[in-house]
């Protein structure tokens, strides 16, 4: 082989180093011209037997060989890596699952006001609300609660400068209803509710009330046993029963507290129910005539009922929920089972 020879091989590889479509091709190339078994050694082996006057110029023909095709191969390996990379991140793979950021959900305590809100609705019930922040009127006088009542101690109210305060139970909306309507009235208010409670497994400072009040003519005892019945069954299952038992309510004459027959376990006896077959739900009672006086009604002519329950007991027995504070924690992994 001669000078011009080896020129000529260094355009034919280099050419084949550009026509090179990808890393494989280049290997190929390179192992063909460059590597241990390639055309280079065998050409530097045949330098011995090149005449002596032109074995210098030879040896510097191979050199040129060397270098450049090697460069010409780096440089080739470089572009096509970098080609690969960025069709790589241009491209897009329609076989690709998509991202997938996870589904929202309501949380529990708007799921129960959501339930037992539209249970009233088909009941005939509308919703109303209120502020959180009431007046001492609002929240204790209009419900005929006495200034000297246990529930008014600072212990159990926050107080706010001016007389005002953070309401202790959605019954404030009641009054605030009836004063600017006449009778029949059938409202339902769920609704923040705050008492200066520790916080522990079940009392929270901040907790959520949904309030029922109905009031018309003739308004009876056992309006509110069949109307609870009605929602017991709605909210827990066919099954589900109540019963009253007395209490008092300075607002309701009699009061009750309300019980729900174990949803669980049908009235048997389980760890839910701790063994008694029931679980306290509410309090309700027929509305004190002196609330309807201070709300401008004449009790001669109306009766009606009123309960309250809390949003957050409901949660945790209907979800089987151990402490309340999980439900305040927003652990969006926890919440999302409900
Ligand atoms: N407001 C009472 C409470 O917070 C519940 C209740 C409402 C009782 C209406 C009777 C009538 O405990």
């Amino acid at each position: 082989m001669d000078i011009k020879e080896v020129d000529a091989l260094i355009e034919t590889a280099l050419a084949e180093v550009a026509a090179a479509a990808d890393l494989a091709a280049l290997e190929a190339v390179r192992v063909k011209y460059i590597s241990r078994n390639g055309m280079l050694p065998e050409l530097m082996k045949g330098l011995k037997d090149v005449p002596n006057e032109g074995k210098r110029e030879m040896g510097q023909a191979l050199n040129r060989f060397k270098v450049a095709v090697t460069t010409g191969i780096n440089e080739r390996k470089v572009a096509l890596e970098s080609s690969t990379k960025s069709s790589k991140s241009d491209s897009f793979d329609l076989s690709l699952p998509g991202r997938w950021s996870g589904q929202g959900r309501l949380h529990p305590i708007t799921q129960l006001i959501d339930r037992t809100s539209a249970i009233f609705r088909r009941m005939g019930f509308v919703v109303a609300d209120g502020p959180d922040i009431e007046t001492e009127y609002y929240n204790f006088d209009a419900l005929n609660t006495p200034a000297d009542h246990v529930s008014r101690d600072v212990q159990d109210t926050f107080y706010l400068p001016g007389g005002l305060l953070l309401r202790t139970q959605t019954s404030a909306v009641q009054a605030r209803y009836m004063e600017s309507r006449k009778p029949p009235v059938r409202i339902v208010c769920p609704g923040r509710c705050y008492r200066r409670d520790t916080t522990d497994a079940t009392h929270s400072a901040n907790f959520h009330q949904i309030e029922g009040l109905y009031v018309d003519e003739q308004v009876s005892l056992a309006d509110l046993k069949g109307d609870i019945d009605y929602f017991a069954r709605e909210l827990m299952g066919p099954g589900v029963k109540s019963r009253f038992r007395t209490h008092f309510f300075p607002f309701t004459e009699p009061s009750v507290e309300v019980d729900f027959s174990c949803h669980m376990c049908g009235g048997k006896g389980c760890r839910v129910c701790k063994q008694s077959g029931w679980i306290e739900i509410m309090g309700a009672g027929m509305v004190d005539p002196n609330v309807f006086k201070l709300a401008g009604y004449d009790p001669e002519e109306v009766t009606g009922y009123a309960f309250g329950m809390g949003i957050e007991r409901l949660a945790m027995i209907l979800f089987g929920i151990d402490d309340i504070r999980r439900l305040y924690e927003n652990d969006a992994r926890y919440l999302a089972q409900f």
